[in-house]
């Protein structure tokens, strides 16, 4: 279902479930991607005459008002990108939350406090999630789900509110599906996956799932140590997932078996210590030296990653290549982000995906329009990727 579906929205009052959980250095935003993503579904709600009550969550509070996790630096961004009244709730579901709402007018937005700060929103139990959802529906006629990067997870203001008020998908969530479902269910080949990021056991999943689907699977970023030692290299003090050398040994021959290439980085920039301004040098990724641990894929990887993806009509990125916070460690994603550039320039169909990707997409200075598509989500997009059912999306079919 999609906003159309809603009828005439003039002097109703709709729920926007959004995602606004942005990295944030004290109460300063450092990457402000999600919250530009929301607008053309709110701008769009604002111009029919509704009246917006926004709820969204930030990090993960323990169930209790935490003014860390307070989402006052998000109310102040809104106010600077909307043409619109932006008022912040002082709680969830409260005295507050009722008054903001009683006091809106068509086209003006309350933003209520960070969901998470009531313990029902993320509980296991069904019956305390639906009670928070009944509580959200008092202050709304109509849901719009548009909180893409939360799809994937069964909450009170995701999943449960969707059940007890007219609800629809939002632009972004739509936007997001489509682009994710392009590369999910029939990609143009070859179709090109680049993984990285810390950790394997995150993208297991995800790894199972495509060497039934891609061509090529492009592994850098921390997770390439476990792919190396699997492989019987030493890694030195590189991160290392010595748990999961079985499954990857098995991930390597079921590639292997099914024609899918693992390409893996040649070269590695080691480092004496996790630090910007460690010593470091480039050295083969077959002998990384005892004491010494990777930050990122080497030059010579990094170009011939690039290639690759060059190659790709679809390709689909999750996780940094290397540490690309740290000026000596960013080569290895600026070469994949170059490369899906340069793919993308060729016509293939490009994607970026997950939180860090997609903000290490901005730091490094790259112009979103280089890309056919950056996803907001993180979980929700390896989730889609590894052809889960998401209850978020589920629950706006029925
Ligand atoms: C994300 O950052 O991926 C989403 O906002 C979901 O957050 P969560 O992992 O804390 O549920």
């Amino acid at each position: 279902k999609t906003i159309d579906d809603l009828g005439d929205l003039r002097g109703k009052r709709v729920l926007v479930r959004s995602d606004f959980n942005v990295p944030l250095d004290g109460t300063t935003i450092t990457d402000d991607g999600r919250i530009r993503a929301a607008l053309p579904t709110l701008n769009r709600l604002l111009s029919a005459g509704a009246r917006l009550v926004v709820t969204a969550h930030l990090g993960r509070p323990k169930g209790t008002p935490d003014v860390k996790y307070s989402l006052a630096p998000v109310a102040e961004r809104l106010r600077e990108l909307l043409d619109a009244p932006v008022r912040l709730a002082g709680d969830v579901v409260g005295e507050s939350a009722h008054a903001a709402v009683d006091g809106l007018s068509d086209g003006e937005v309350v933003l209520l406090e960070n969901i998470r700060f009531d313990p029902r929103e993320t509980s296991k139990v069904d019956e305390e999630r639906a009670e928070l959802a009944g509580e959200l529906a008092e202050l709304a006629d109509a849901f719009v789900s548009d909180g893409f990067g939360v799809v994937h997870r069964k909450q009170a203001s995701v999943y449960d509110v969707a059940q007890v008020l007219p609800a629809a998908a939002g632009e972004l969530v739509l936007k997001e599906v489509e682009s994710l479902s392009r590369a999910t269910s029939d990609p143009e080949r070859p179709y090109v996956v680049v993984l990285g990021g810390s950790k394997v056991s995150d993208k297991l999943g995800v790894i199972a799932n495509l060497l039934g689907k891609a061509d090529r699977l492009l592994i850098g970023g921390g997770m390439v140590f476990t792919f190396l030692a699997a492989q019987g290299h030493e890694v030195g003090s590189s991160l290392l997932e010595e748990d999961q050398i079985e499954t990857v040994k098995g991930y390597l021959a079921t590639a292997k078996e099914k024609g899918v290439e693992i390409v893996l980085p040649t070269d590695i920039v080691a480092a004496d210590s996790f630090a910007a301004d460690a010593p470091h040098a480039v050295v083969s990724a077959d002998a990384i030296p005892a004491g010494r641990m990777g930050l990122d894929i080497g030059p010579e990887s990094g170009a011939a990653f690039a290639r690759a993806i060059t190659e790709a009509k679809t390709v689909v990125w999750n996780g940094p290549m290397g540490v690309f916070e740290f000026k000596a460690f960013e080569g290895g994603t600026r070469a994949v982000a170059q490369g899906l550039v340069d793919a993308t320039a060729a016509g293939a169909f490009t994607i970026v995906g997950g939180g860090d990707s997609a903000a290490a997409v901005r730091r490094l200075g790259f112009d979103e329009a280089g890309f056919s598509h950056i996803s907001t989500g993180g979980g929700a997009s390896l989730e889609l990727l590894e052809g889960k059912t998401l209850p978020g999306l589920a629950v706006l079919e029925s």
